[in-house]
């Protein structure tokens, strides 16, 4: 027999773990001599993978993990397809228009989007328009670039300055919006959020702090944090009085970030909790973003910009080559990308039409209703077991059916639960301060750990209250100082997905249990040397329980939850 690291001497029956790539050192740096053995290379970086975590079980993500078989066939089927080829692929490119029509139609949008020719015969001719992006990253820079240059423009013909252009946001939006601000030159007025207000921006605020300068002001529905609205209508309807005032008389167009809750809001079920006015109806609301891999049920790679009125894009965003062979106009980030997501958004609209949007969308915000009703009802009860001490006097209850985490959002509007830690050293049952989360025997930190321990992803983080930067007038004086005088709050949001199903959401439960036992037990034993302790868990009625009957009990109230409409449920629960 050869030397088995000898590289003639592989032959195609070589087994796959017998060849050279898994007896080199891994390639990390420089790209290798000699060529491998493609189902080696394969089976190489697969198994790497699996070190990667659980799409599916990722509560920290909105985006899609799973799709029809016909259309990851479909995805296949065009993976080599450059979407930019427009005139080569030119039914992808019809098909991309279709979807913007599509979406255009369900944000009501109050024109068609007519066609280049149409546009290009009257150039007063109104006309939604919208174009596919990466994700709503791209898409939300394109219509704010958009405002920022329509806002420059108008100024420019008024005689008025135009080096200071702002955008008007809240202290939570996606970190894409500040991107944006840095990239494109742009201050930035930050509005806090507070608990008050539900996490979310007031229309009040947004009067404070709207000036001739702001080129756009941004409203989420369904924001990165909390999965709340902004309440776009009231905000719409202050951008229309600022318009209307004789003294100010500004047209501040209002962008709506629906990257998460676009493909929520027109498929909820109003018969629970009336439909939100927050789309292209309103009169102010002119550019809209919606990520296509989030709700709109497809995988990574796309999502939309869309206008109310085309005209509204200065003209010079667009930009005009004819390196491809033909000429063509783009108002675009990217130039080269993939037309395969473009096709499984429509394969989608088809798919699904609004009644399976619909269904998908509604079954979701249930199973979210359940997971908040289900982790706002477990107690805790501690007791201390003295090693030196016997009988009676060797225990002592620490604290009996206190309520774990209270529930901070609204999960009739969207399809996440959030919570945050409830315990506290001085028995109120109140949410915990900045000091409670110092001293506190764990954190939500800790439990989202040890989550991790049943493959669950679901991320721990501080709301952004405090970070709230001083507001700046155009001379650089403060008008407002900087708002670190809050209270941390810490929270875990599980986004509810498809893929996750009603069992899936009674074991998250259970986890959480598991997981609040094992901390309480671990850390008073770690800090009292002589002591150890017992921690059980109950639901709301008092059911106490051990660790191991706990997937009986949260079966039980799942399905209590389950007999009763989520409304019903949650008052005959008691849960927040
Ligand atoms: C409200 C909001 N805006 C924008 C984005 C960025 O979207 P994308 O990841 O599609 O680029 C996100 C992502 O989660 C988001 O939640």
């Amino acid at each position: 027999m050869g030397n088995i690291n000898d590289i003639e001497l592989q032959t195609a029956s070589t087994p796959t773990y017998g060849r050279n790539l898994f007896r080199e050192e891994v390639p990390t740096d420089k790209m290798p001599d000699i060529e491998h053995d493609p189902q080696a290379v394969y089976r190489f970086i697969r198994d790497e993978l699996q070190l990667d975590g659980n799409p599916t079980l990722n509560m920290a993500s909105f985006v899609t993990t799973v799709m029809d078989e016909e259309a990851n066939q479909l995805i296949r089927d065009n993976l080599g397809k450059n979407y930019i080829d427009g005139e080569v692929y030119n039914r992808t490119l019809e098909i991309e228009q279709r979807c913007v029509r599509m979406l255009l139609d369900l944000f009501n949008a109050p024109h068609n989007m007519k066609t280049a020719q149409e546009l290009a015969d009257d150039k007063h001719i109104e006309s939604g328009w919208g174009t596919v992006a990466i994700g709503s990253s791209e898409a939300l820079m394109l219509c704010a670039l958009s405002h920022k240059e329509q806002w420059k423009k108008k100024r420019k013909a008024q005689g008025k300055s135009f080096d200071k252009p702002n955008i008007v946001i809240g202290s939570d939006v996606h970190i894409t919006w500040v991107k944006y601000a840095q990239y494109f030159d742009v201050d930035i007025k930050w509005i806090p959020i507070s608990e008050e207000n539900n996490f979310v921006i007031s229309a009040n605020q947004v009067r404070e702090v709207v000036d001739e300068n702001t080129t756009c002001v941004v409203a989420v529905m369904g924001t990165s944090y909390t999965g709340q609205n902004d309440p776009v209508e009231a905000i719409n309807d202050v951008l229309v009085d600022i318009k209307n005032d004789s003294q100010k008389g500004w047209d501040v167009p209002l962008h709506v970030d629906g990257a998460s809750g676009g493909f929520i809001e027109p498929f909820r079920d109003d018969n629970q909790v009336h439909r939100l006015n927050w789309d292209f109806k309103l009169e102010q609301v002119k550019t809209i973003n919606v990520s296509g891999h989030k709700f709109g049920l497809v995988y990574p790679g796309v999502g939309w910009a869309l206008w109310k009125n085309f005209h509204e894009i200065p003209d010079k965003l667009f930009i005009t080559t004819n390196v491809l062979g033909f000429d063509e106009s783009t108002y675009s980030l990217n130039f080269s990308r993939g037309s395969a997501m473009v096709l499984a958004q429509y394969y989608n609209f088809l798919r699904l039409g609004k009644r399976g949007y619909g269904s998908v969308v509604q079954n979701l915000m249930s199973l979210a209703q359940d997971l908040s009703n289900g982790l706002g009802s477990l107690r805790l009860t501690v007791t201390e077991h003295d090693k030196n001490a016997h009988g009676d006097a060797a225990k002592r209850v620490v604290f009996k059916d206190k309520p774990i985490f209270s529930v901070i959002n609204n999960a009739d509007y969207f399809p996440a639960s959030v919570v945050r830690l409830n315990l506290r050293y001085d028995g109120q049952d109140k949410p915990l301060t900045n000091d409670d989360i110092e001293n506190y025997l764990y954190s939500v930190h800790d439990i989202s750990d040890k989550l991790k321990q049943s493959n669950w992803v679901v991320p721990a983080f501080t709301m952004p209250l405090e970070k709230t930067p001083p507001i700046k007038d155009k001379n650089d004086n403060v008008i407002k100082p900087a708002n670190h005088d809050v209270p941390a709050i810490a929270v875990m949001r599980m986004v509810v997905k498809e893929g996750i199903s009603r069992d899936m959401v009674s074991i998250l439960i259970q986890n959480y249990a598991d997981a609040v036992i094992k901390l309480e037990e671990q850390v008073r034993g770690i800090q009292n040397a002589d002591k150890t302790y017992k921690a059980s868990i109950s639901f709301e009625e008092e059911v106490a329980c051990s660790a191991t009957d706990l997937v009986e009990v949260a079966c039980l109230k799942l399905k209590h939850i389950q007999k009763n409409p989520a409304k019903t449920s949650r008052v005959a629960l008691g849960a927040k």
